[in-house]
Order: structure tokens, then C-alpha cells, then sequence
């Protein structure tokens, strides 16, 4: 059973400044609400009982977040609001699920992950990157599922256009298992046009193995001096451990650009006028 996730929350966004300057990227509102508490809403629905993120120094107001306790404590003495001792209830109960670790140099998504090595527990371990919202349908609970079946690895994946591929990690398929799912063959960070495989990009929910932190150690610095998780995965798929690319049913949303950022907020209030009207006619 997959119980633990980790979220890589180190990251500068700099594509989103000047909203990044003096604010942490996945603290902003979406629709009135944080990024990072749409991710911990899929992790909590998926069965998922223990969530690390890692942070940076520079980041240390996520944590604050979870953590401001005398603050409420003190307004819900004062006036009994009933939305804000919902919200801090709400608060309370993320922040009982969440650890932190620290990675305070940018070295990539695979040192991220490398820091949370000690704290692993079960033989695999969910992975969600917070620039990539999965909306509609629960991605990471499919996953799971399909993992179950197969005892495999599994990543979120969708065709992209062929101009973009340079934006992502790409695979090839060795094995279409049904209409949505594929056996990987190999997989490349972020390839040009020419190089790449296919179209098929990688996005951010992974289910990764623990014997991944092995990979990960001997690992050299790969595509712009960072480490990847992408080249670890490679690694494995060498070794003849089994990788499944899911192509997931819910609607993306990118939130790690300024343009992607402004539309999430656009189809998640739309999602949302769409749920009120209903009501509304319910009466
Ligand atoms: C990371 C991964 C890349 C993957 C992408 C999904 O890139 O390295 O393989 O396709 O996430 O969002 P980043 O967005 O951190 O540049």
C-alpha cells in the first residue's frame, strides 16, 4: 500500500516573478485557495497518511503556514467566526499529515528527492510536482490503483505538441497495456525535437520504487548540471524494473508559468460557477 508522498518545494519560480519575489509560488491563491492545498486534497482522497515536502530556507514560509497556531488561536478567541475555525481545522489537519526536509541548493528534482531517503518506508512512494495541477478526476488515486495491479512504477503522462517536447521529460512506449496505459522503454529530460522519442511527455505524479535512492546516489550531474529524476527512472528501466506511463483523465493545468497560472484560476473558478449553478437549481 502506498502511504507516503513527498513534494519538491524548493524550486526559485522564477517564471512566475514577480508574484515569486517575496512569496512562495505554491502559496498562491488558485480560485481563493493555495496551490499546495489542492495537492494535499488529491494526496488526503488517495489514501495517502503521510506527506514530506522539501523546502529551502527561502521557502520557510510554507512551513509557517501549517504552523501558525497562536495566530488563529488568538482571532478564534476573540470572535468566533465560524469560516476561520473551519479554516484552521482544516489547517491543523494538513499540518498533522506533513513533514519537512530541507534542500537548500537547487541541485534539481532528483537531489529532491534523495532528501527524503530516511523517511521512506514502504518499497514505494508517491511523488506530486506542485507546478502540475490534475483536476476533475484524481489522478494520483488512478495511479495507485494501477499500481496495485501491475506491482509496477508508474508515471502521469499526455501526448504534448511535437514543438514542445523541449519541456518536458519524454518516453517511448515498449507495450500498450490498454488504451491508457503503456509499458515505458526509455525516457529522456527534456529532449529537442530531433532527439525526442515521441510526444509522449512525462507530468509531474510519480509513483517511484525506494531502490530509486540507490540510482539516485551514484547519479552524475545530467541535462544543465542538475540531477534528474528522469535520469534515475532511466536507470531502472535498464535494470529491467517495470515503469507504466498513465495517461491520466483529468483535466491539466499548468501552474508553474505566468500565462498557465492565470488560466488555472480561470477554469478552476469555472469548474466552480458550474458547481454553484447546480446547487442553485437544486435549491
Ligand atoms: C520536471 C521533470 C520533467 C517533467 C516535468 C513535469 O521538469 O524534470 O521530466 O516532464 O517536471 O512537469 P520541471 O517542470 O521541473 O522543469
Amino acid at each position: 500500500m502506498i502511504k507516503q508522498a513527498i513534494i519538491p518545494l524548493a524550486g526559485l519560480g522564477t517564471r512566475l516573478l514577480p508574484l515569486t519575489s517575496v512569496f512562495a509560488k505554491e502559496l498562491l491563491p488558485i480560485n481563493g485557495k493555495p496551490g499546495i492545498e489542492y495537492i494535499l486534497d488529491e494526496c488526503i482522497e488517495a489514501g495517502i497518511k503521510e506527506v514530506i515536502f522539501i523546502i529551502s530556507k527561502k521557502k520557510l514560509m510554507i512551513k509557517k503556514y501549517f504552523y501558525n497556531d497562536k495566530f488563529y488561536k488568538d482571532i478564534i478567541k476573540r470572535k468566533k467566526d465560524p469560516r476561520i475555525i473551519n479554516e484552521y481545522k482544516k489547517i491543523l489537519k494538513y499540518k498533522k499529515m506533513i513533514k519537512f526536509v530541507f534542500q537548500d541548493k537547487p541541485l534539481g528534482t532528483g537531489d529532491a528527492v534523495l532528501k527524503t531517503k530516511k523517511f521512506i518506508k514502504g518499497k514505494f512512494f508517491l511523488m506530486l510536482l506542485p507546478d502540475d495541477l490534475i483536476v476533475k478526476q484524481n489522478c494520483s488515486k488512478a495511479m495507485i490503483t494501477l499500481h496495485k495491479k501491475f506491482k509496477s512504477s508508474v508515471m502521469a503522462s499526455m501526448k504534448v505538441k511535437e514543438k514542445e517536447v523541449s519541456r518536458w521529460g519524454i518516453y517511448n512506449i515498449k507495450e500498450k497495456i490498454s488504451t491508457k496505459n503503456f509499458i515505458i522503454k526509455g525516457v529522456i529530460e527534456k529532449p529537442s525535437i530531433k532527439q525526442a522519442p515521441s510526444n509522449n511527455a512525462v507530468i509531474g505524479r510519480y509513483i517511484l520504487p525506494k531502490k530509486i535512492f540507490n540510482k539516485l546516489l551514484k547519479l552524475k550531474p545530467g541535462k544543465d548540471g542538475e540531477i534528474h529524476i528522469t535520469d534515475a527512472i532511466q536507470s531502472l528501466i535498464n535494470d529491467n524494473n517495470k515503469f507504466i506511463g498513465h495517461n491520466f483523465s483529468g483535466k491539466y493545468l499548468d501552474c508553474g508559468t505566468m500565462n498557465g497560472y492565470i488560466n488555472s484560476t480561470l477554469e478552476i473558478a469555472k469548474i466552480w460557477k458550474f458547481v454553484w449553478l447546480a446547487l442553485d437549481t437544486l435549491g
